[in-house]
């Protein structure tokens, strides 16, 4: 109906144009019929010639502009088919040209965002195999180095045979993690990933995941405080990844902490949402902006010398936490960091 509307206002302004190029050439008519001074022009093929580029011409005027448009809007979309994305014509009346110009910016602009989209999917690819690549070499050239030692027995004692096998080993299970990790990030980015979700009840989940750390963290010189609301809290997650991500939580604590302290952990409902916490202390903050941590092989420089993080654990919590439509993010404050996760309640 709307189109139907739209397909007459064209041909409206087209019939007007034609209606008073009628008329004008009517009127030239009558001027030479009753003008004196024109009153000799009786040469029919003249008069004739005269009313029709009349009509011509006043038809002209008054679609001319319509015309300029016309090639404008035609050679916007030449320049959008050679490469000037993004570009747009603007708009000068409510009739169909305007619409098929309104309908070139909206594909003009698209266009637009989807190649930038692409650039940038392909330029963190590029950056995701070389990151890839540089953290897969250093464990594997170690690895590859110790066995050469070992295969030319290049050991002074069987003290030392021991603890290159201990090294090839510890490297082997970084290696192992480091690829497990990838694999585990790949695939959460992957836009045919989905959650297993399932009913739970938050607070017993995570009473239930504290109680089996608490013995870890102890032994690791970290006294407990918690907090965990006696309410319960029903949400859907998948319970496997959730985990996944509390314990990495969890092992960067221990991993990160100052030794002896206090590891405060926290769940609390908050309106619609329940808010998980866990702060542990820390000598500095290891980054300026914490919550570029979440970045993927993104380490703080403490753990990158000591080799003991491979940047991508926060990467895929953040991944997976929002994946459950929730949000999670890093506060450093008075030699604390506290890493927060809020979820949305599904009742
Ligand atoms: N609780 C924490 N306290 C202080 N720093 C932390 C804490 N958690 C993470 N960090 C810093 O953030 C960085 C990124 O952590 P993330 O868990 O993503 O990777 P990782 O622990 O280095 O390696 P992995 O992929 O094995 O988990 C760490 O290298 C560390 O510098
Ligand atoms: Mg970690």
């Amino acid at each position: 109906m709307r189109m139907f509307k739209l397909r007459n206002k064209l041909l409206a302004k087209l019939l007007l144009a034609v209606v008073i190029s009628f008329f004008a050439s009517f009127g030239v008519i009558i001027i030479i019929l009753f003008s004196p001074l024109i009153h000799r022009l009786d040469d029919v093929l003249t008069l004739f010639l005269l009313i029709i580029f009349t009509f011509i011409g006043v038809f002209w005027l008054m679609v001319r502009k319509k015309l300029l448009y016309l090639k404008l809007i035609t050679e916007s979309v030449h320049d959008i088919a050679n490469g000037k994305l993004g570009l747009t014509i603007r708009i000068e009346s409510r009739d169909e040209l305007a619409q098929l110009a309104q309908n070139i910016n909206y594909m003009s602009t698209e266009l637009e965002n989807k190649f930038e989209y692409e650039r940038k999917l392909e330029k963190t690819k590029n950056e995701l195999i070389t990151n890839v690549s540089h953290d897969l070499r250093s464990p594997l050239t170690s690895i590859i180095g110790y066995l050469d030692l070992l295969k030319k027995g290049k050991y002074d004692s069987e003290t030392q045979l021991r603890e290159y096998i201990e090294t090839i080993y510890s490297k082997s299970q970084r290696l192992k993690h480091l690829i497990d990790e990838l694999f585990e990030y790949t695939r959460l980015s992957s836009p045919d990933f989905k959650l297993n979700l399932k009913k739970v009840d938050l607070a017993g989940l995570f009473q239930q995941i504290v109680g089996e750390y608490i013995p870890i963290f102890e032994k690791e010189s970290l006294n407990v405080q918690k907090s965990i609301t006696d309410e319960e809290i029903l949400v859907f997650i998948d319970i496997e990844k959730m985990v996944r991500v509390y314990e990495n939580l969890f092992i960067n604590a221990i991993k990160y902490s100052l030794k002896p302290s206090e590891l405060l952990i926290n769940l609390e409902l908050v309106g619609d949402k329940a808010i998980w916490k866990v702060s542990n202390t820390v000598e500095n903050p290891p980054v300026d902006d914490v919550n570029k941590l979440f970045e993927r092989f993104f380490t703080g420089d403490k753990a990158r010398m000591n080799n003991r993080g491979t940047g991508i654990g926060l990467a895929i919590s953040k991944r997976v936490v929002e994946l459950h439509n929730g949000n999670i993010y890093a506060e450093y404050k008075e030699g604390r960091m506290t890493f927060v996760i809020e979820h949305p309640i599904h009742i």
